[in-house]
């Protein structure tokens, strides 16, 4: 689904030149749960936003198995539902947003697809601060679902959420998972959360991916020494 080959970039000139990104592989197979972990700091945003061609990167390669149009088969969930969403709209105009080319009921397929992220008919008519931060990040979750891509990035999307919500959402992404085929690139800086819900796992460290590890029997094995500290 996804293939990413010695990808680097740099911010800043001169002296002040600072490498974020040092070389990245990685890999997402057809509806694989992948999981990037790393601390504050080590690039994973970053490279969430070359994925995504929001910025250029300075070497490297991406390749992504397109099936039609690019944001039709990869998007993206950011961290902050806040500001993700337009304050002055309510759900539904958000909802519609991103279904603006679709020919046929958009109404009806946006209510169709409400109770797969655990929301209802109710919630439509709300703004986003008349929303719980769980709810608004369910209602942020389903615009990228809309176009039912094949790839999901989502970037620590349950960090600003208690336990009890990060759980249900990880639960929903599962379940999305199943039902859907989606593969998913899961960022996030909490190991527990990604190693419940991924079986394949990227770990960062300074731009660097210094660990893959793949689940086996339900067992992770690490042999870098930074990832083995991160889990222990
Ligand atoms: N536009 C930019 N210009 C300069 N430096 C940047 C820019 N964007 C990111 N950086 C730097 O790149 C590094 C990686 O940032 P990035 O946001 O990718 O980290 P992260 O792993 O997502 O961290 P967090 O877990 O806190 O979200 C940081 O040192 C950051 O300061
Ligand atoms: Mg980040």
């Amino acid at each position: 689904m996804l293939q990413v080959e010695g990808l680097s970039k740099s911010y800043g000139r001169g002296a002040r030149r600072k490498c974020v990104l040092d070389a990245i592989h990685l890999t997402v197979n057809e509806g694989e749960l992948a999981g990037l972990v790393g601390e504050s700091g080590s690039g994973k945003s970053t490279l969430a936003r070359l994925l995504m061609r929001l910025e250029m990167m300075d070497a490297g390669t991406i390749t992504v198995a397109e099936k039609g149009a690019f944001y039709d088969t990869l998007q993206i969930v950011f961290q902050n539902a806040s500001a993700a969403l337009n304050p002055s709209w309510t759900v539904q105009a958000s909802l519609r947003e991103p279904l603006r080319l679709m020919d046929g009921n958009r109404d009806a397929y946006i209510r169709e697809m409400l109770g797969k992220v655990g929301l209802n008919e109710k919630h439509l008519t709300r703004l986003p601060s008349e929303l719980s931060g769980g709810e608004r990040q369910r209602v942020n979750l389903l615009r990228s679902l809309l176009m039912q891509p094949k790839l999901l990035i989502c970037d620590e999307i349950v960090s600003s959420l208690d336990r009890l919500i990060q759980k249900e959402i990880v639960e929903l992404l599962r379940k999305l998972n199943e039902e859907m085929g989606m593969a998913m690139l899961f960022i996030s800086h909490d190991l527990k959360v990604v190693q419940s819900l991924c079986d394949r796992l990227y770990v960062m460290e300074g731009g660097r991916i210094v660990e893959e590890s793949v689940k086996q029997d339900g067992v992770w094995n690490f042999s870098h020494p930074y990832a083995r500290r991160l889990f222990e």
